[in-house]
């Protein structure tokens, strides 16, 4: 797919139009700050920081568009950059078909990034979108687990939950996001999806491993952590922290 002279053009989605409850009551996850700047707009340069990266589009909570756009309007990011808001729908799955439908022609490779991961380093980035060059048609970065996982059979109730299986540990990924995607086939899946009515799979990977196309993963980065409960606010001021002792960022 990939030509030296014209590599295929890369947008990226960013989902973040949901509201956040496992953090707490207050504003909607993406627009808590991280030393006082929104993950949003975290998440933006993020993704703006890869060269490959021509267009963002960042699908916001419906009755906070005009707050998002005000918000990003503002935001120095590179000429190579161009910056999209569009209002999200009532599941994840449907803010990312949003988000695709505003992708104009031209663009080949579309990223979909968690606005909650907002800390992605650019060379994990940068990873994902050379795998889809090299010709998958969906990359998803991936760390191993340090914890042991059991499969149980829920209890409603917070009791005990007995124990179905011990999946191998060694073959267990965790996966994060950004993840990368050959166009037509997420725009496919997402198709797909609409059809049938699926709305089981909880990353754009899943779905496109729903209709038989291949998923590869390349490796993550610890920092690409999501931001889901009050302590993940701790942990991802302390890493900007350190990045800015370490390189003035
Ligand atoms: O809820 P969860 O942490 O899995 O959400 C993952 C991402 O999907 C978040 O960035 C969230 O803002 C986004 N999302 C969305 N639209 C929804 C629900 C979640 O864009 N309706």
């Amino acid at each position: 797919m990939s030509d030296v002279s014209h590599p295929p053009r890369t947008a990226a989605v960013i989902p973040a139009a949901g509201r956040g409850v496992r953090l707490g009551p207050g504003a909607p996850k993406a627009l808590r700050t991280l030393n006082g700047t929104p993950m949003l707009v975290h998440a933006v340069r993020a993704m703006a920081a890869s060269r490959a990266v021509t267009l963002v589009v960042v699908v916001a909570p419906a009755d906070e568009t005009q707050g998002v756009k005000a918000l990003l309007a503002d935001l120095a990011l590179p000429d190579r950059t161009d910056i999209a808001v569009v209002p999200g729908g009532d599941t994840r799955q449907e803010s990312v078909r949003l988000g695709l439908e505003a992708i104009p022609e031209g663009i080949d490779i579309v990223l979909v990034h968690d606005a909650a991961r907002p800390l992605v380093p650019v060379d994990t980035v940068d990873s994902v979108i050379e795998a889809v060059r090299d010709g998958a048609v969906a990359v998803v970065p991936a760390l191993p687990l340090a914890d042991t996982v059991k499969e149980v059979e829920p209890a409603p109730s917070g009791g005990p939950e007995p124990v179905v299986a011990t999946p191998e540990r060694a073959r267990l990924r965790a996966v994060q996001t950004p993840q990368g995607f050959d166009r037509a086939t997420l725009v496919n899946a997402h198709a797909t999806m609409a059809v049938a009515g699926g709305d089981g799979a909880t990353d754009c990977a899943g779905m496109v491993e729903r209709l038989g196309a291949p998923v590869v993963v390349v490796p993550g980065h610890e920092e690409a952590f999501k931001v889901t409960r009050p302590l993940d606010l701790v942990l991802a001021e302390a890493v900007l922290a350190r990045r800015r002792a370490n390189d003035g960022f």
